[in-house]
């Protein structure tokens, strides 16, 4: 966690827990810290202020999502769920079967893994209204053509819903340019507090059923969300922005006006640097005969974030993490939320494979340290 984020925190709790947005100087601080996070949130993100929600958790704000545009689709209506994403993804969705919407199943290819645009556009058809899929799924690690995805289903007249919690952390993001519709992320995985966030188009969430206090219904977004966003987290998002701007300066000299383009360039450099560890553990993983590592392989730079689920074949995943805690590092096995694509590639059990992953301040001798105590066991 950045010092920035636990300081702003700190900063917001011990000088500004007051009822924000009254006449007094603590409360008018409050006020501006909340929307001030909000506002940069939406500019890293390209988004225009009030297209941004600021929620308690991914699943969470799908949930939300799905009871606020639920009586958009009725009898006959079809949505497309996958079986690669988290469930945060899927089940508030397919929960909608039980208003009349016929809820389709857009599967992966079970030998690849992979998301083909040839099965999603045999699902769609005039009815279609809405198709929700992963940027990147938190088992595979591989990235999904978002802009390209989108493209096809807006053709077809419908809209897309994108979970990007696996993805936040390891590209930078731009709404406006893959003109996705709904798109959400969990601030805990992006160096932040534990909260989350929700972008959807203006239109959308104008158009949105309202969920707080009735005479909310005109404050976009918090008329999505009962009760309000968490005011000392939500301030504390100006520490992410901190860190980002402090890699910045620290990599690059030259000015660069907007926020945005700060963040992408240090996204680019956070790239190339993944790209490298990445290669180093696939290569390990694929030099074993025994093991099946699931989804895209090969180290070709920008397919994918440095996530790794794996099997060993006629051994049990937990051995892996409790051997690896000898070795100080902490990688775990289980179904990671992801049951419907653990079932998908027909693995037998739910917890049948083990996941390592890296991020940018990971170093090449931890990736190293990993690789020697797996060799040990695999
Ligand atoms: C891809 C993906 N989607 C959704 C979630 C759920 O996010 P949250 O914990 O904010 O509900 C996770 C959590 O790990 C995830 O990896």
């Amino acid at each position: 966690m950045p010092r920035s984020v636990i300081e702003r925190t700190g900063a917001y709790m011990t000088q500004t827990q007051v009822q924000p947005g009254t006449a007094s100087a603590a409360s008018t601080l409050a006020a501006e810290r909340i929307a001030e996070g909000e506002r940069q949130m939406a500019e890293m993100i390209k988004a225009e202020p009030g297209e941004v929600m600021i929620g308690p958790s991914t699943t969470m704000n799908m949930y939300l999502l799905s009871h606020a545009i639920g009586e958009w689709f009725g009898e006959g209506d079809e949505l497309i769920v996958t079986n690669q994403d988290h469930e945060a993804n899927i089940g508030a969705w397919r929960r909608l079967a039980e208003r009349g919407v016929t809820v389709k199943e857009w599967r992966v290819d079970p030998e690849t893994a992979e998301l083909e645009i040839g099965a999603l556009e045999s699902l769609l058809s005039a009815r279609t209204k809405l198709v929700c899929f992963p940027h990147c799924s938190n088992l595979l690690g591989g990235f999904n053509d978002v802009a390209g995805i989108t493209r096809v289903v807006h053709d077809a007249g419908a809209l897309v819903c994108v979970d990007a919690v696996a993805y936040a952390p390891h590209r930078a993001i731009d709404v406006k340019a893959w003109d996705v519709d709904f798109y959400g992320f969990s601030l805990y995985k992006l160096f932040g507090p534990h909260i989350a966030v929700l972008y959807a188009k203006r239109q959308h969430f104008d158009r949105a059923r309202g969920q707080n206090h009735y005479f909310l219904d005109d404050e976009v977004p918090l008329k999505l969300l009962p009760g309000g966003p968490n005011h000392e987290l939500t301030a504390a998002i100006g520490g992410v922005i901190d860190y980002f701007e402090a890699l910045y300066h620290h990599h690059f000299e030259e000015p660069e006006n907007t926020l945005a383009g700060r963040i992408a360039k240090v996204f680019g450099l956070i790239a190339a640097y993944e790209d490298a560890l990445g290669a180093r553990f696939v290569r390990f993983l694929e030099s074993k005969p025994n093991v099946r590592l699931l989804g895209r392989g090969g180290d070709a730079p920008g397919a994918r974030a440095p996530t790794f689920s794996f099997a060993v074949d006629g051994r049990d995943p937990a051995e892996f993490p409790a051997h690896m805690d000898g070795h100080k590092v902490a990688i775990r096995s289980g179904h990671f939320y992801a049951l419907r694509l653990i079932a998908g590639l027909g693995l037998e059990r739910p917890g049948a494979v083990t996941r390592a992953s890296m991020v940018h301040y990971n170093s090449t001798e931890e990736v190293d340290r990993l690789i020697a105590g797996l060799d040990e066991v695999i």
